[in-house]
């Protein structure tokens, strides 16, 4: 288990504005969280960074950014409307409702009363109508994963990129997933985003492709700055398989209620592009697609090597970015004892994620020289452009130390009276996580930045 609790990570994330109760002036929607001032930046500097190594980085993925609202269509031949469920009981005592598969001695995790309902499979999938008429006609759904979206695009990528097996498409979205026992936090919730690459590939290849990105995915949790020990690999077992799946490996982290899953990297064969493929008896679909497409299109592409059109398998890395938000912010937690007894908090992450990348502290916000050389600065800093910078000038100096140190703030700086006075203008740079301090040049200071924060590390 983790060493710090959830109630830690929760606390800090309310006090110091990363995340929020969804509606919590109205009581609350449970599993629903909104993002604050930090918590937007260090989401965004999360999907910045799986951005740029998936699709900036690599000359064999194209990005996407589909609907949430889907056709009802789609999910019928994805497989969602009939099998994307969880089984559900009913506590009779105290009337909550559960995941069957999350009790333990067949007693309710409310109130352990033994007196439940039979399993029953409740899907998961949020309905809504389009246009005027609240009809069957006019049900749509919101997106349970962003990638159908990626699927039903296929042929529009293919045919605007001219591209050739292998290749992939990436997405980040929104999805959504009526939870029947939303809990943990951040961990399990209704509304959330994924990181999603399909990367198509000749089905003669997948294996190897599915091992290729199971490294390439743990690699980079590790690059985002999580210590290896914290992550593990597992494979899900043939009845924990997704319908459409045939072989997933879960990348596990320890979260505070113990190691669970942070990313899968599924092959998910041909079943999709098969599914979604009109006349499937005309091509060799290997998986097991049940019923032929409503759809216009022939999901099938020409390949050198085979006289017939084939249906490319697919190699699906998926992530949950608030469960990534969270093993981030928990993984780089830290405590220490200072000298005088005191406790210290520090978050110790990565810079390029760091929602803050530096402060910039008057020492005397009463001397005007002071506090414009202060503001000059952080104008200059804010336009390099690497990220956010504050103006801090509430407080004294140990406070505003404290703060930026529990938010993961990588540098602090201070302009003293010695900034103003001599002839060649210095500050003085605190560092978060060693706490030394030294005096640089604001020249130096304003060429150096992305390496004196770290940005390199
Ligand atoms: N397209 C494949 C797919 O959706 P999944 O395992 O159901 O597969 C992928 O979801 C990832 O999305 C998970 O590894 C997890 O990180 C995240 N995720 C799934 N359900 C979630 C929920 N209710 N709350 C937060 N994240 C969730």
């Amino acid at each position: 288990m983790s060493k710090i609790s959830m109630e830690t990570i929760i606390s800090l994330c309310k006090r110091r504005g990363f995340i929020f109760q969804g509606s919590e002036l109205y009581g609350g929607l449970q599993g629903i969280y909104d993002f604050g001032p930090l918590g937007v930046e260090l989401k965004n500097n999360l999907k910045q960074a799986w951005w740029r190594d998936i699709v900036h980085a690599r000359d064999d993925v194209e990005g996407l950014d589909s609907s949430i609202l889907t056709h009802k269509q789609t999910l019928k031949q994805s497989g969602h409307v009939d099998t994307f469920s969880d089984p559900m009981v009913d506590c009779r005592s105290c009337k909550q409702r559960m995941r069957a598969d999350h009790i333990k001695d067949k007693k309710c995790m409310f109130c352990g009363s033994t007196d439940l309902t039979e399993p029953r499979d409740f899907n998961l999938m949020f309905e809504t109508h389009y246009g005027p008429i609240q009809s069957d006609e006019h049900v749509a759904y919101l997106r349970p994963e962003t990638a159908q979206g990626i699927f039903t695009n296929f042929k529009n990528v293919m045919d605007a990129t001219s591209r050739k097996l292998p290749f992939g498409i990436a997405q980040i979205g929104k999805a959504f997933r009526n939870e029947i026992t939303p809990r943990n936090f951040i961990f399990r919730v209704r509304e959330f985003e994924q990181m999603e690459l399909e990367f198509f590939v000749h089905p003669s290849q997948d294996d190897n492709w599915h091992q290729y990105w199971v490294k390439n995915r743990l690699d980079w949790w590790v690059n985002q700055g999580i210590h290896p020990d914290h992550l593990k690999l597992e494979e899900q077992k043939g009845d924990e398989l997704s319908h459409y799946s045939k072989a997933t490996t879960d990348i596990l982290y320890e979260f505070p209620h113990g190691f669970e899953e942070l990313e899968g990297i599924a092959n998910r064969t041909d079943y999709d592009l098969g599914s979604h493929t009109k006349q499937q008896s005309e091509l060799n679909i290997t998986a097991n697609v049940k019923e032929n497409a409503a759809s216009t299109q022939r999901l099938a592409i020409k390949s050198p090597q085979d006289p017939q059109p084939l249906v490319p398998y697919v190699i699906e890395p998926s992530a949950g970015l608030e469960r990534g938000v969270l093993a981030i912010l928990v993984d780089a937690y830290q405590e220490e004892t200072l000298d005088d007894g005191q406790k210290r908090v520090f978050l110790k992450i990565k810079p390029a994620l760091a929602p803050i990348k530096a402060a910039v502290i008057p020492l005397a916000k009463n001397k005007a020289e002071i506090v414009e050389l202060a503001q000059s600065i952080k104008q200059k800093l804010q336009k390099i452009g690497l990220g956010r910078i504050k103006y801090e000038d509430t407080g004294n100096i140990g406070k505003a130390y404290r703060r930026h140190d529990e938010i993961g703030t990588p540098i602090c700086i201070t302009v003293d009276f010695e900034s103003i006075e001599s002839s060649e203008p210095s500050v003085t740079i605190r560092y978060r996580d060693s706490r030394e301090q030294k005096r640089i040049l604001i020249e130096d200071l304003i060429n150096q930045f992305g390496q004196l924060i770290g940005l390199n590390n």
